[in-house]
């Protein structure tokens, strides 16, 4: 096989010719060969030169393979093309070359369906123009033997004279970004500057980064992403900023198996690539050093997964289930009667939701919906998500809510109906439950026709008045309750629903007005 020997970026354009999996495996610890996808290809390219050199020798074969799979842990395509290349073993060594050139063909192919997503998902949370994206690492052709995936994007988006610069983070220690993103960017005629990893942060604060954009080593079930180290400092503070972090990578990066982020290997380097710069000395001889080449960034912080099937749907989310089972239970009760009310999940700095005009009873995940929690757009779905979005979403940018019930209960919302701006209630052990003492006092939101408004209404009252308990009234609608799970969430509801169902039993409907104002939010 031949490819670009990356090492020699950004000053010579090298080509390095592999005949063995010794030389393979070589390219691939030196990062002659890197990026995750472009591992993945070659891994197949490596069990083909295995075939041809071991013909009719399966076991020694599958022991190459093996070798290659473990060259580089983290990136998880480098083993998904070696078993997509072993498979085909029993049929010759000429069938395992196909595959191999059949992934090269196909490489180009996903990542440009994968870039176009996640260049659609950019235009549509991001409203400035142009745009200024803030990148890590490289993930163009060099790193996926294809088109790019965060580097692809960014082609797309300039093709469509969207980029106004691409602020490119140096990458350290190897330098990915300086050496070979620069590189690519001056290639494709797209305008970027440089900079230090430690200055990102601050580019974000300055207002200099409209979205950042990375690729992916591995994502495991739950949302979790390993990438270039260095990433799960921009997502942090990204998400401080409130800017988009959009993790583009093919579905062979994905990795169902692997439950969960702290269950990802993370590949550890040789100490010299800290301690040397080119060759020379930076710091004192055998310091000791801690040199991850990746991190795993938490899928809280992360706005979106894009794959060539587009934003990683709320189906696949680990946290999905819970809501068709409590979707379930509260239709059963008939607080969702015909296909009223909604529930959602935090997800980071997106929410899943049920979709809008679904019976609760029959909900399955494939019914939930991303929506983003800075201004409810939806990132994925099939069907439309609920109307009441504005209402959920609220509620998480107001609060640290994780869950939001919204459900339409007889005894509370008939206490609604024509109710006060707030409603008290006292006397009743049940307050408990509603993370009170004493007295509640329960705000009552006016139904607006257009639901932005009660949203807009709701967010306004609970940053004024952060000590009021986890439930609300919408006047003759129903109730909302939040926490810190879905469960938490439905107690609370439940707790409201008995006290007014005892006001109602009692006649002591509320106890008093607000004492200031008698006026509906
Ligand atoms: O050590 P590297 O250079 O192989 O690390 C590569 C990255 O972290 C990339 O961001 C990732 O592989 C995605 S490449 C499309």
């Amino acid at each position: 096989m031949v490819t670009v020997d990356q090492r020699a970026l950004p000053h010579q354009l090298r080509w390095l010719r592999i005949t063995t999996v010794d030389e393979l495996i070589d390219a691939i610890t030196s990062l002659a060969i890197r990026g995750a996808p472009a591992l993945g290809v070659s891994g197949a390219f490596g069990v083909a030169l295995a075939a041809l050199a071991h013909a009719g020798d399966t076991e020694k074969v599958q022991l190459e393979a093996a070798r290659i799979a473990s060259a580089r842990p983290t990136a998880a395509n480098l083993n998904w093309g070696v078993q997509r290349a072993v498979a085909k073993l029993p049929q010759g060594a000429q069938a395992v070359l196909d595959e191999a050139l059949e992934m090269l063909a196909e490489a180009g192919r996903v990542d440009r369906a994968a870039a176009s997503h996640a260049a659609d998902l950019v235009l549509r949370l991001c409203r400035r123009r142009p745009l200024r994206v803030l990148t890590h690492c490289n993930t163009g052709r060099l790193a996926t033997a294809g088109f790019g995936t965060a580097l692809g994007a960014l082609q797309v988006l300039h093709a469509r004279a969207a980029i106004g610069e691409v602020l490119v983070a140096e990458t350290r220690p190897l330098l990915q970004g300086a050496r070979l993103t620069t590189w690519e960017l001056r290639e494709a005629g797209i305008p970027h500057r440089l900079t230090i990893d430690s200055a990102a942060a601050w580019a974000m604060a300055d207002g200099q980064v409209d979205c950042v954009i990375v690729g992916a080593d591995r994502i495991s079930a739950d949302g979790s992403v390993a990438n270039k180290i260095g990433t799960y400092g921009l997502a942090l503070a990204a998400h401080h900023h409130r800017i988009p972090f959009i993790v583009v990578a093919p579905e062979s990066t994905r990795d169902l198996a692997t439950t969960h982020g702290r269950d990802i290997v993370v590949e550890q380097r040789a100490a010299a690539e800290i301690t040397q710069l080119g060759g020379v000395a930076t710091a004192p001889a055998d310091t000791a050093v801690f040199n991850p080449a990746f991190d795993v960034t938490p899928p809280e912080l992360v706005t979106a997964v894009v794959t060539e099937n587009g934003v990683v749907g709320a189906a696949n989310h680990s946290v999905a289930g819970e809501i068709p089972q409590i979707a379930r239970e509260l239709y059963a009760r008939g607080w969702m009667p015909g296909s009223a009310g909604n529930i959602s999940v935090r997800t980071g700095q997106t929410a899943l939701i049920t979709g809008s005009g679904l019976s609760k009873g029959e909900l399955t995940t494939r019914d939930l919906v991303t929506v983003t929690v800075a201004d409810s757009q939806q990132l994925s779905g099939a069907v439309p998500p609920s109307a009441e979005t504005p209402v959920h979403t609220a509620i998480y940018r107001a609060t640290d809510a994780q869950a939001v019930v919204h459900v339409h209960p007889p005894h509370a919302t008939t206490q609604s109906i024509d109710a006060p701006a707030v409603l008290r209630f006292s006397g009743y052990e049940l307050i408990k439950g509603l993370a009170a003492n004493e007295t509640v006092a329960v705000p009552v939101f006016t139904n607006h026709a257009e639901i932005g408004r009660i949203g807009a209404d709701i967010e306004r009252y609970l940053i004024g008045h952060p000590d009021t308990p986890p439930v609300l009234f919408i006047a003759g609608h129903g109730i909302t309750a939040w926490g810190a799970s879905l469960a938490q969430a439905r107690d609370r509801a439940e707790c409201l629903e008995a006290i007014c169902e005892l006001v109602t039993l009692t006649g002591r409907r509320e106890i008093s007005t607000h004492p200031k104002n008698s006026r509906r939010h």
